[in-house]
């Protein structure tokens, strides 16, 4: 079986960082998201297909170099084609039926038990759905009591949302809506194929464990908090040399000698935090440095950004060789 990972976004809501580095490859918990998401697929799914837009020779380069888990092929848009569009996109590569992921979704789905669960109701589709406080930023799904899908809005405001159950973007679904996507240049999947797929039997598959659309800065650490205390990520002590509490993860060429750890920090290759400097809820890409006694709580620090000393870097994201 295979896995179609949507993968070209533009990531606005995580700029200027990706304005560098395509979202999906931005570390989290010790090694870039979309890795995080491919852990989602189940021993079944033997190969991942990316449809790529956005930075894909970054994306196809990076996968080469780090070959994951799973053998992936990189089908490229030379314009944005929308979720639909880049579906049909690569149609000829997927299976019957193909699992479906958005890839900025860190949760704790039972992928097991979702292909199971589309086995045996054979309708065309199963999507994960999640229950969160405001639906609107979501794709909103109303269930009938046995769990069929009967309506479906994508971004609705929040007096019109069906329900609180949204899409969590993990899905199975069967080749043959692929079929449904119209030939437009561009096709939302959300707003222009799923809600006509509704007649065919969709069904829901309720998550009940921990969900993130990693697309927020905010969002993005609370899905690196949640993989380091779920165990997918780092260790619990800090490297020798410093000081404070983990969960870290530190790329062995990184330079923290003195530096003071507050917990869920990913430091990537050959960044530096230097003596008396302090970091926590944080990300630090690659090459970047955070000179002594500099601080950076709740933040991202792009590649090649610099933090100068004694500086406080809260609640921000740094592009790449920006200086705070
Ligand atoms: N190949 C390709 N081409 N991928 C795309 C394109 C495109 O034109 N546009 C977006 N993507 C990818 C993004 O990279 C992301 O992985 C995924 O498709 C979803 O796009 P987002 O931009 O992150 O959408 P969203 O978060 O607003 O909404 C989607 O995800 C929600 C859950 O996180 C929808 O699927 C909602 O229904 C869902 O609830
Ligand atoms: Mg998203």
């Amino acid at each position: 079986m295979k896995a179609l990972v949507l993968i070209g976004g533009f990531g606005t809501r995580l700029r200027p960082v990706t304005y560098a580095v395509p979202k999906q490859l931005i570390p989290i918990a010790g090694k870039p998201m979309l890795y995080h998401v491919l852990d989602l697929l189940p021993p079944s799914v033997d190969g991942a297909v990316l449809a790529t837009g956005y930075k894909s020779e970054e994306i196809a380069r990076y996968v080469a170099a780090h070959p994951p888990r799973i053998p992936v092929r990189c089908v490229p848009e030379a314009t944005p084609l929308g979720t639909g569009g880049a579906m049909r996109n690569a149609s000829s590569e997927l299976s019957d039926p193909f699992v479906l992921l958005n890839s900025d979704v860190i949760a704790a789905v039972d992928a097991e038990r979702l292909l199971a669960a589309q086995a045996s109701h054979g309708g065309v589709g199963t999507m994960t759905l999640a229950e969160v406080d405001d639906p609107s930023p979501y794709g909103v799904a109303r269930l009938a009591p046995d769990d069929r899908i009967v309506e479906f809005v994508e971004k609705p405001t929040r007096e019109a949302a069906p329900s609180r159950w949204i899409n969590a973007g993990v899905g199975v679904w069967r080749r043959a809506v692929v079929d449904r996507i119209p030939s437009a240049p561009v096709v939302s999947w959300e707003r222009e194929v799923v809600p006509g797929l509704l007649a065919d039997r969709v069904y829901g598959f309720r998550l009940d464990g921990f969900w993130e659309d990693a697309g927020t800065p905010a969002r993005l650490l609370r899905a690196q908090r949640y993989l380091f205390d779920s165990g997918r990520g780092g260790r619990r002590s800090v490297p020798a040399g410093a000081t404070g509490k983990g969960p870290a993860a530190v790329h062995p060429t990184a330079t923290v000698r003195g530096a003071t750890f507050g917990g869920w920090v990913t430091v990537d290759e050959g960044a530096s935090l230097g003596a008396g400097a302090y970091a926590e809820d944080a990300v630090v890409m690659a090459g970047a440095t955070v000179e002594p006694e500099a601080v950076v709580l709740r933040s991202i620090v792009g590649p090649g950004a610099r933090v100068r000393s004694g500086h406080r870097v809260v609640d921000q994201v740094l592009g790449e060789r920006a200086e705070a």
